[in-house]
């Protein structure tokens, strides 16, 4: 039994003395395989269960922490709140884009875009992990309104993956396009002295790069402007809301 001091902070799990670092556990792969496989009513209650633990259970990551190893850089507190906020806001999207390849992969037509959408959001839980790991070594805290990314998420996912395959890979290719020219901004405005934070994000847009490529080279159909407009106004919408509460 866990001492009474233990406890869960950020989706990490603390342990007494302090925060512990995301393990890795190489089953999230397997499940994830098995997961795409499943029958529909199964992937259904499956998808509850991802979005109950992205949201209340300790998220653990499969592969270790860019951060860790990277020193500690020297912040003030000005300092240390603006990275808080900006991995507050990273979060709250990783939050976003589990539900987002939950909801698409709940009603993708094909196993191999299921497969497909299953292993990048073992990536993107990893991601999740790191932040929140990140979030908690810096004194911050998640989005209070992390079940509304996710349930909003969850639905617009749905949406995506109704029309067919290709339309549905294409709204992954430009959700990873959109979410890398983000990090990309973030790293900019990072406190210079925040390497930790740094390596995550840096490591985060090279995942989403990929992601948008294996999507594309899928099949992935270019979506029309207006919807990656609408796209992009939803995400400023997380961005500016996750950075304050
Ligand atoms: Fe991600
Ligand atoms: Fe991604």
């Amino acid at each position: 039994m866990e001492p009474a001091q233990a406890g869960q902070r950020g989706g990490i799990l603390l342990a007494p003395g302090g925060p512990r670092k995301p393990r890795c556990a190489p089953t999230y792969l397997y499940n994830a395989a098995m997961q795409a496989t499943l029958p529909w009513p199964d992937r259904l209650i499956a998808a509850l269960d991802q979005g109950l633990r992205a949201l209340s259970a300790s998220n653990t990551a499969t592969r270790p922490s860019p951060a860790a190893g990277v020193a500690e850089g020297e912040l003030s507190s000005s300092e240390r709140r603006q990275s808080a906020a900006l991995m507050r806001v990273n979060h709250a999207g990783e939050i976003a884009a589990q539900a987002l390849y939950s909801g698409q992969a709940l009603v993708a037509r094909s196993q191999r875009t299921r497969q497909l959408l299953a292993t990048a959001a073992t990536e993107e839980r990893d991601h999740l992990a790191w932040c929140a790991g990140r979030l908690d070594e810096l004194g911050g805290r998640p989005s209070l309104l992390d079940p509304f990314w996710y349930a909003g998420s969850f639905c617009i996912g749905i949406l995506a993956g109704l029309g067919n395959d290709a339309q549905s890979l294409g709204f992954v290719q430009e959700t990873e396009r959109q979410v890398e020219t983000h990090l990309n901004d973030h790293l900019r405005r990072l406190p210079e002295q925040d390497a930790k934070s740094a390596a995550i994000l840096t490591r985060m847009a090279e995942d989403e790069a990929r992601h948008g490529t294996t999507a594309g080279l899928a099949g992935g159909a270019e979506l029309p402007r207006p919807i990656r407009r609408c796209m992009g106004f939803g995400g400023e919408i997380l961005r500016r809301i996750a950075w304050i509460v």
